[in-house]
């Protein structure tokens, strides 16, 4: 079975956040249990492409509005990611070096599903599956139904997955010209509330659309900003798989980017080398417990709450607790959190910015991880904390409903929360650091969370026996 996975991001091309991750290991997963699957991804100017050797594969050209423009189909030479890795390269359009936030994205992302819909079909390729990740790929399934230039594919079946659905990459009307001649009579699907809505667009029109984790499913016809009714209506067409971890990059045995070894059945001595690392690295104390927080800090994550929280714990447990923060987003968040490097020279640290390796280091050396998220449509964060011996405090939500189970309860392993506020979040890290002192129960908790697996194996199948429910397509 051939399949074609179009993302914006993966992992180690172009990574913003976990999506990168997820288009990086799944098709790997996926091809080692014998599919064909192959990552098709805008062209990066960024570190993998330039050192990397590509082949153009195809060129041509085609039209955004009265725009022409040139492409070619780039594919890197070895496959060493463990797939086929294609780029799809637009002088002037698709070959900068960030990943969002240009003012011309739209253009952009529609380009991209343009020139990648002609080339295979000019190439006469016959993918069983299109999967397309998030929204910046969500009008390919309507385009390939409802645009006569692509119904060669119509054969083709379409997977949609969430990763975030507040997000929708909705614009106006002006743009419809940038599409290519559709079957007016179609075009209503196009639309959610008086816009072209890429993600609305794809609920309705791919053979199936799913969710990173069960709970998300559950949740998007309560919270999708503005798409509810949407997803109420089309529940039954979704299905939700949790994502899985690459396994290879996220081994605490083998992990390079590490102090040193974490052993699965006797972690105490890795974690506490990896721990003295860190430490040392940011200058705080090692006999105290250590609450890191990773992430881009925005609203979603529940980072806006967390430099009134860190106030309060530090002050309520003065000197007996360190907390540490990697992340970037808002100015607000970013200032607020950096102001308390001052105030609590002795115990507390920010490191604002984006750093691989920092985030692995942080993952074996942290006692407890902080994911305080609003919404979370599965969270990776909290499954490298526990393939790393750290407890992941949670706030119950999405995939971290799915994926942690509070040490109270039978089997727990994690500190879970409801509310996203200060209080539970002061309330939380002082249970984390209660357990701290009850050495032996901590030992016993991270044994048995890195004896979980949270690998692809299980929700690649998943995968595949969606696709095979979907070919041949009648
Ligand atoms: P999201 O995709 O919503 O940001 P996930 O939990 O799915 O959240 O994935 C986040 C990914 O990005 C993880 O691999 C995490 O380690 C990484 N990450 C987030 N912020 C940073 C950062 N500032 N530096 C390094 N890695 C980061
Ligand atoms: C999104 C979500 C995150 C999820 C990731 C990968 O960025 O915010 O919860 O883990 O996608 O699916």
């Amino acid at each position: 079975m051939k399949i074609f996975h179009l993302a914006a991001e993966c992992y180690p091309v172009a990574k913003v956040g976990g999506l990168a991750d997820v288009v990086g290991a799944l098709p790997k997963y996926q091809n080692e249990a014998g599919l064909q699957a192959a990552v098709v991804l805008p062209y990066y100017d960024r570190k993998f492409v330039q050192e990397n050797d590509f082949d153009v594969v195809f060129e041509a050209s085609n039209k955004l509005g009265n725009q022409r423009y040139e492409f070619q189909i780039l594919k890197e030479r070895t496959n060493k990611l463990g797939f086929e890795l294609y780029l799809i390269y637009i002088p002037g359009l698709l070959d900068r070096p960030e990943v969002y936030s240009y003012p011309d994205e739209r253009e952009q992302f529609i380009a991209f599903q343009l020139a990648f819909l002609d080339w295979i079909t000019w190439s006469q390729q016959k993918p069983d599956i299109i999967h397309c990740h998030d929204h910046h790929v969500g009008l390919i399934p309507f385009m390939l139904q409802h645009s006569a230039l692509y119904r060669r594919l119509s054969k083709t079946a379409t997977v949609f997955t969430i990763h975030n659905g507040q997000y929708h990459g909705a614009f106006g009307y002006e743009k419809f010209d940038y599409l290519p001649e559709v079957d007016m009579r179609y075009a209503g699907l196009l639309d959610w509330s008086g816009g072209i809505n890429p993600l609305a667009c794809a609920i309705k029109c791919a053979d199936r659309y799913t969710t990173v984790s069960p709970s998300y499913l559950e949740e998007l016809s309560q919270n999708s900003n503005g798409l509810e009714y949407l997803f109420f209506m089309e529940r039954s067409r979704g299905l939700g798989i949790i994502n899985g971890i690459d396994t290879e990059v996220w081994n605490p045995f083998t992990d390079a980017m590490i102090a040193g070894p974490i052993d699965a059945l006797n972690p105490d001595k890795g974690k506490l080398l990896n721990k003295k690392a860190l430490c040392k690295h940011f200058g705080l104390p090692v006999n105290k417990p250590l609450i890191s927080f990773i992430g881009r800090l925005v609203v979603e994550k529940g980072a806006d709450l967390l430099p009134e929280a860190f106030i309060e714990s530090l002050k309520a447990h003065k000197g007996e607790v360190n907390i540490l923060v990697l992340g970037a987003g808002d100015k607000e968040t970013e200032t607020a959190l950096t102001a308390l490097n001052d105030v609590f020279p002795d115990n507390y640290k920010t490191y604002i910015g984006y750093n691989e390796e920092l985030a692995h280091l942080i993952y074996a050396g942290s006692d407890f991880l902080l994911m305080p998220s609003r919404v979370e449509p599965c969270g990776l964060n909290q499954l490298y904390a526990l393939r790393y011996g750290t407890v992941p405090i949670v706030r119950r939500t999405g995939g971290l409903i799915d994926t942690v189970i509070d040490f109270g309860d039978e089997d727990g392993y994690g500190i879970c929360f409801d509310q996203s506020n200060t209080d539970e979040i002061v309330y939380s890290i002082s249970r984390a650091i209660a357990l701290y002192k009850n050495t032996e129960h901590l030992q016993l908790l991270r044994k048995r969370m890195m004896a979980l697996d949270f690998s692809w194996t299980q929700s690649a199948k998943q995968y595949n026996q969606l696709y095979e429910s979907l070919t041949p397509k009648i």
